[in-house]
């Protein structure tokens, strides 16, 4: 394998906006130091990066693994000026820029999996967390969008609990550039950013979702039920056809394909 050195200067100068980039061999999370440095002042688009992560943060309160020299993990700074009811759009539109990237640098063909997966070869290798700190008018203050993705496989395989799910962008052999990758993620999430109601981003969600069309479980008001993918709605709202003929559109949550749970 290949590799160009991560580093902050290597990302800005690839970069189309003007950021401050932070890159750490280590952090506990790069979303708590953006956090951290949102709460300071940081501005939009300020990029923190590390090659490991110690407390790597994934969605409903799961942990994501986050060794060195297997991942990159960095978090954006974001001030939007939306109402808070469109900060969930954000992710999604971030999951069209990382696929956006992957394509733009590789000739791989990454899949959205809903919410806000990046599936290749139907194993996960990238995962997305943005959190919100809403000020006293109910307002978002800052938003911080944290990006992992998996490069390679780390040398000991992954860990037990993720082994069936999580795998890599990169075979062991292959060359890439993870600066250039963190740079057109952030490129393309710009791009996008400015119009999060976008039908031209909505329909490049679409193009490259998973699922559609197929049976899965999902849980609505605490119970588990099944049904068939029909697509997302306008709210990047998954559409489904429950068992029972009924169409649901579900805001947020995790689906899964019958017993192969693809986190
Ligand atoms: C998930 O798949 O559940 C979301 C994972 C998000 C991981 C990224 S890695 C960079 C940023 N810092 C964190 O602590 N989490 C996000």
């Amino acid at each position: 394998m290949s590799q160009k050195k991560v580093s902050a200067d290597g990302i800005k100068e690839l970069l189309k906006i003007s950021s401050k980039v932070s890159c750490y061999d280590k952090l506990n999370s790069t979303n708590i130091l953006a956090k951290s440095k949102a709460a300071e002042g940081a501005a939009e688009g300020d990029i923190i990066v590390a090659l490991s992560q110690t407390n790597g943060r994934g969605r409903m309160g799961r942990s994501f693994y986050s060794p060195k020299a297997s991942g990159i993990y960095f978090s954006i700074v974001l001030r939007p000026k939306i109402n808070a009811e469109d900060i969930s759009l954000i992710t999604p539109v971030a999951a069209v820029a990382v696929a956006r990237a992957i394509e733009d640098i590789t000739e791989k063909s990454p899949k959205i999996k809903w919410v806000n997966d990046i599936f290749l070869n139907d194993k996960k290798v990238c995962g997305i967390l943005s959190e919100a700190v809403f000020g006293a008018d109910g307002s978002a203050e800052y938003v911080i969008l944290g990006i992992g993705i998996n490069l390679v496989t780390p040398k000991s395989g992954y860990p037990e609990d993720i082994k069936n799910i999580a795998g890599s962008l990169f075979a062991e052999d292959e060359s890439f550039d993870a600066n250039l990758l963190v740079a057109s993620t952030v490129n393309n999430f710009f791009e996008l950013y400015g119009d999060l109601k976008s039908q031209s981003t909505l329909e490049q969600y679409q193009k490259r979702m998973m699922l559609v069309g197929q049976n899965i479980n999902y849980t609505q008001n605490g119970t588990e039920k099944s049904g068939r993918v029909e697509g997302i709605d306008e709210h990047f709202r998954l559409i489904v056809k429950s068992d029972l003929g009924e169409i649901i559109h579900l805001q947020s949550g995790e689906v899964t394909i019958g017993s192969n749970n693809l986190k």
